[in-house]
């Protein structure tokens, strides 16, 4: 999945993925966190969701990147926001008090830029991403941001049954990315729903990632 791919999806509207409201495993969990007031959560690939206005609301900070810049100008839009707009590189950075979002690859944003963040909350981006891409994606998500607290929404499903995006992701995969650095817990399961759930049965599941001691 190059970035002309998702380039093309968002060009034809084809964001099956973006859900009109706030993710109910957000809502529902995002307390296991155990995040203070104002505290910074980075969402990878995080598209135009609901979720960043829902944190926000929630009194917390947003960091995220998403590679289509419409995307990200949307967000600002829909809240009534307007961004403060600078290059970091290659990636266009907008800032708006405590949202900040990058427009640009995921891969080619640095710690260091980024800045502190309390916690990951990652919907729709690992499940996005084909395997052999996976491995590379976690990796960078811990040079970003050390070992902190995450939320990881995934996706399971007989994957000769349908082609990703969204793939398949095991829980035994999430352990081989995760388990070395977290203690890995399901707090809820439920059939796949949107779109895939109309071709395939399996399973959404949201994880909770605790740095081990
Ligand atoms: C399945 S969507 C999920 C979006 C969002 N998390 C949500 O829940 O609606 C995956 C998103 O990742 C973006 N994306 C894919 N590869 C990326 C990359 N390398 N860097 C930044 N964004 C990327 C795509 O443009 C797409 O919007």
């Amino acid at each position: 999945m190059d970035a002309e791919f998702w380039q093309a999806r968002w060009a034809s509207n084809q964001i099956g993925f973006h859900e009109g409201a706030p993710n109910s495993y957000l809502t529902a969990h995002v307390a296991q966190l155990g995040l203070e007031p104002g505290a910074a959560v980075f969402l990878p690939l995080c598209g135009k969701t609901h979720d960043i206005d829902w944190l926000l609301s929630q009194g917390f900070a947003v960091r995220g990147i998403e590679l289509n810049q419409g995307a990200v100008e949307e967000v600002f839009a829909r809240l009534g926001l307007t961004p403060h707009l600078s290059m970091k590189g290659d990636l266009r950075c907008y800032e708006a008090g405590s949202l900040r979002l990058y427009a640009g690859d995921f891969f080619a944003l640095t710690g260091a830029e980024l800045g502190p963040v309390a916690a990951i909350y990652d919907r729709a981006a690992l499940v996005a991403l084909p395997p052999q891409m996976r491995q590379a994606y976690s990796a960078h998500l811990g040079q970003l941001t050390g070992t902190v607290p995450q939320l990881l929404v995934s996706l399971n499903y007989d994957q000769s049954r349908a082609d990703g995006p969204p793939f398949a992701v095991s829980p035994e995969e999430i352990a081989q990315h995760y388990s070395p650095q977290y203690e890995i817990t399901s707090l809820e399961k439920g059939a796949i729903g949107g779109p895939l759930g109309k071709r395939v049965e399996g399973v959404e599941e949201i994880w909770h990632l605790s740095p081990k001691g």
